[in-house]
């Protein structure tokens, strides 16, 4: 599917170097794969010193000029990569720094896939989640901003109860943003990260390494079904129990794909062309997987066991009805969640005794 979106991309596709980069990634194991593109749109004269100034200046232009979204911020990060910096806004303090050939024509080639409506989190290869750095690799999901604050309300939820260890489940783990934050956060969890992808549960393997999660954290490639069973593909090697249909958990975790079908092709290049929809396609009512996670969560939580889960603010009615209607599931709505824009999208769902 991710193909095919990258296909229907004039932009990508008049742009060969883009083009078989991407390929890459789709057919192989991207975990070798390295950005080579020809630098052919320089800014600046090579014959003169460039600062980093001159660069921000000149390309937040271009980016503006055509119709970038952040066109600052995407230069920005952009520079921050090449020199090495972690914040931009060190940035600001080594305007007047020059930037080598090298560095340049690195920078030109980056900026090349800005303009092609590329992710600077993909571009950058990395991004900051709460206090974890995640590696990131097209198309598995970016993790965005809002759903750190699952992961706070989560740590809110652990912090009022006094086990030793807690077993958290993550259905849909993409980079393993949540699972890693979670356990980075604190050493009392364990988790279980599932994806349907194998490509994000390969992310997630290389991000648990990068942060030396592997004994809190267990990557298993598996599905939730629509009958809300777990089928598991791939242990990836871990010992971990894969049992996953008879385990308990204390808290099961998920920001699935939510949006409904019909919104998809109104989102923004960025999302449509560069991230795999699958991520992010919730079916018509954009419940086709919060309804059997519901029925799942019933059947694996521990009594006074907790579900938080990311939604489309329409969803709220929804859980709301189906935790009063399915009185046998004993499952009750603990709470709503606003987000950043103050709309609901984090709910709390409790397994009662
Ligand atoms: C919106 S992304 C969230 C990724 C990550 N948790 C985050 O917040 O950044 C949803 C993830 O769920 C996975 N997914 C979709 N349907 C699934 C299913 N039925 N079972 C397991 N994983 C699924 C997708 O592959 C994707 O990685």
């Amino acid at each position: 599917m991710w193909c095919r979106n990258i296909l229907r991309s004039r932009t990508i596709c008049n742009n060969p170097a883009i083009f078989t980069y991407l390929q890459c990634l789709t057919s192989n194991s991207f975990k070798n794969v390295t950005l080579k593109l020809p630098a052919r749109h320089l800014v600046a004269s090579n014959t003169r010193e460039c600062t980093i100034g001159d660069v921000i200046d000149q390309w937040s232009h271009r980016f503006e000029s055509e119709g970038i979204p952040e066109p600052v911020e995407s230069i920005e990060h952009i520079v921050a990569h090449i020199i090495g910096t972690k914040k931009i806004i060190d940035i600001l303090n080594v305007r007047n720094d020059p930037l080598n050939a090298s560095q340049i024509e690195k920078l030109e080639s980056l900026c090349e896939c800005r303009l092609s409506r590329m992710p600077v989190q993909y571009i950058i290869g990395e991004w900051d989640f709460r206090d974890i750095t995640v590696k990131l690799v097209p198309p598995i999901f970016i993790p965005r901003p809002e759903t750190e604050i699952l992961v706070d309300f989560v740590l809110k939820r652990l912090s009022s109860l006094r086990a030793d260890s807690y077993e958290v489940l993550e259905i849909g783990c993409g980079s393993g943003a949540i699972s890693l934050a979670l356990a980075h956060a604190c050493k009392k969890i364990k988790c279980t990260a599932i994806d349907a992808s194998p490509h994000a549960c390969d992310l997630t393997t290389i991000n648990r390494s990068k942060l030396n999660l592997t004994e809190q954290v267990a990557v298993i490639h598996a599905t939730l079904k629509s009958d809300a069973s777990i089928e598991v593909l791939d242990s990836l090697h871990d010992a971990s129990d894969m049992s996953l249909n008879s385990r308990q958990f204390d808290f099961v975790v998920s920001n699935p794909p939510y949006v409904p079908t019909k919104k998809i092709q109104g989102l923004q290049p960025e999302i449509r062309i560069y991230e795999d929809l699958r991520a992010l396609d919730g079916g018509d009512d954009g419940l086709k997987v919060i309804k059997p996670l519901l029925k799942y969560a019933a059947k694996v939580l521990k009594p006074g066991g907790c579900l938080f889960v990311e939604v489309d603010p329409t969803h709220l009615e929804y859980i709301q009805f189906f935790t009063n209607k399915y009185t046998d599931l004993k499952l009750q709505h603990v709470h709503t969640y606003k987000d950043f824009c103050n709309n609901d999208r984090f709910v709390e769902v409790m397994k009662l005794a």
